[in-house]
């Protein structure tokens, strides 16, 4: 099939150069001209875990294409089958989702493709159907909706290898077309209407984002009581109905969508007259989330001011470099106001997270070497690499064998063995021996 991907962002260049190993041929489309000569050298803005192979691999063959700007796509593929829309939609200051860039699309597309499918994998409110239908003035035309669920730093392997594909579509025959996009993965097709698909991708990461909100907030309650949230949650987890995944506490969840789309799901109810009870606090107790850290952190340490502490990880999630809304990105300026020095390490993320704190903190290249003599260490990303460590070595670098596990990721028995106390939202493991 001919598609046209517009949006090279996180979800655009994963959706286009996945579409190419599904055997398409694919013109992918940007507005920042930079951005498009750097990846028709098969040059990545971010990364993205196996994202340049499936790039390189695309330019190679010549089934995908990088364009500045939908005309140009165009001059090669005049009659895309499907258009994917991949804008960004940021929040606005009052909550509401920013539509200008979709809505942009859809009338550079309605103006200058006869017929297709303007399917959009963007997240949109529910009820922006009949607007994005006016910025089309197109009625050979359909609309579709395709949400994505990519996690960032494992995208790839979810295009690949997805839980379910939602198909939103206004009839039968746009759904057949979509799910012959898709052919060659395999994983259940939900077909369903526009609207059913849009609530459906705000559930699932409102459902999500609430569920660590929750499990935050249990674990601050068994602190108060000074129970073990590993304990609470090893029975959390043997539950079927309540499962395994997304259930360590911390200092909080980050990234662009969470935080965007919960606000937004309960903004688009709030304009049709339906006031959630639920939804905004979420939000609210996440962000508490990074205070609560830094309390805890004092009451294990003391004051901080002139405390020397190290912090492993500054992206919001393994496998990315993206720091947008990341927990460690909202504790440093905390740490940094009690006095504390702070020297930090990313495998991925400090060029970014150095655009953002500038000279305030010093980064360091050796994970381990950046230990010697420090207060403490902050885990607050839970890459591989930092789990694996040699922790013996840790505990006798550090000037006091203490570590803060910001993701309840760390293995609290091997730590405690190696000498090391660590700490965490609802987690308190002692060592074991004194090195
Ligand atoms: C999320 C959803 O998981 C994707 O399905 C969705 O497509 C994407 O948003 C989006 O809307 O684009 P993402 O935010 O990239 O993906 O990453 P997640 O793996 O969901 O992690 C979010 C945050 O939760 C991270 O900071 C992670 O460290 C944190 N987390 C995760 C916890 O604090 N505890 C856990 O138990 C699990």
């Amino acid at each position: 099939m001919q598609i046209l991907v517009v949006g090279t962002g996180y979800v655009g260049l994963v959706q286009a150069a996945g579409l190419v190993t599904l055997g398409h041929q694919v013109a992918a489309v940007d507005i920042d001209d930079e951005k498009v000569e750097k990846l028709k050298e098969g040059e990545i803005p971010f990364y993205e875990p196996g994202l340049k192979e499936l790039v390189e691999g695309g330019l190679h063959t010549g089934k995908l294409t990088f364009h500045i700007g939908i005309e140009d796509a165009l001059s090669g593929m005049p009659n895309p089958d499907v258009v994917f829309v991949c804008v960004p939609t940021p929040r606005r200051a009052d909550g509401s989702c920013d539509l200008s860039s979709v809505f942009a699309v859809a009338k550079d597309v309605g103006s200058r493709i006869e017929k297709t499918i303007l399917c959009v994998k963007s997240t949109v409110p529910p009820g922006s159907r009949p607007q994005l239908r006016e910025r089309l003035n197109n009625d050979q035309i359909s609309i579709a909706s395709n949400p994505e669920f990519l996690r960032e730093g494992s995208a790839v392997s979810d295009f690949m290898r997805p839980d379910r594909i939602v198909i939103g579509t206004e009839n039968e025959e746009v759904a057949e077309v979509l799910e012959q996009v898709y052919q060659g993965i395999d994983a259940p097709i939900l077909t369903m209407s526009v609207e059913s698909a849009q609530i459906a991708k705000y559930a699932a990461n409102t459902m999500l984002a609430a569920r660590l909100s929750l499990v935050n907030e249990i674990a601050n309650i068994a602190d108060v009581f000074d129970a073990s949230m590993a304990d609470v949650k090893l029975v959390l987890e043997t539950d079927p109905r309540i499962g395994k995944a997304f259930l360590r506490s911390g200092a909080g969840f980050g990234g662009s969508c969470f935080p965007k789309d919960v606000i937004a799901l309960s903004d688009a109810a709030r304009r049709e007259g339906y006031e959630s009870k639920l939804i905004d606090p979420v939000i609210e107790v996440n962000e508490k989330q990074a205070q609560r850290f830094v309390v805890m952190i004092e009451k294990r340490i003391g004051p901080l001011h002139g405390k020397r502490l190290a912090i492993w990880g500054l992206a919001f999630n393994k496998g990315t470099d993206d720091v947008r809304e990341s927990p460690s990105l909202r504790l440093i300026p905390l740490l940094l106001e009690r006095g504390a020095k702070i020297v930090a390490h990313d495998p991925k993320a400090a060029l970014n997270a150095k655009k953002e704190l500038g000279e305030a903190i010093e980064f360091a290249e050796d994970p381990i070497k950046m230990l010697d003599g420090k207060d403490a260490l902050l885990v607050m990303t839970e890459w591989d690499e930092y789990r694996g460590v040699h922790w013996q070595q840790v505990a006798s670098l550090l000037s006091a064998p203490v570590v803060f596990d910001g993701k309840s990721f760390l293995d609290a028995d091997r730590l405690a063995l190696a000498g090391l106390s660590v700490y965490g939202i609802g987690l308190c493991k002692e060592a074991t021996n004194g090195l």
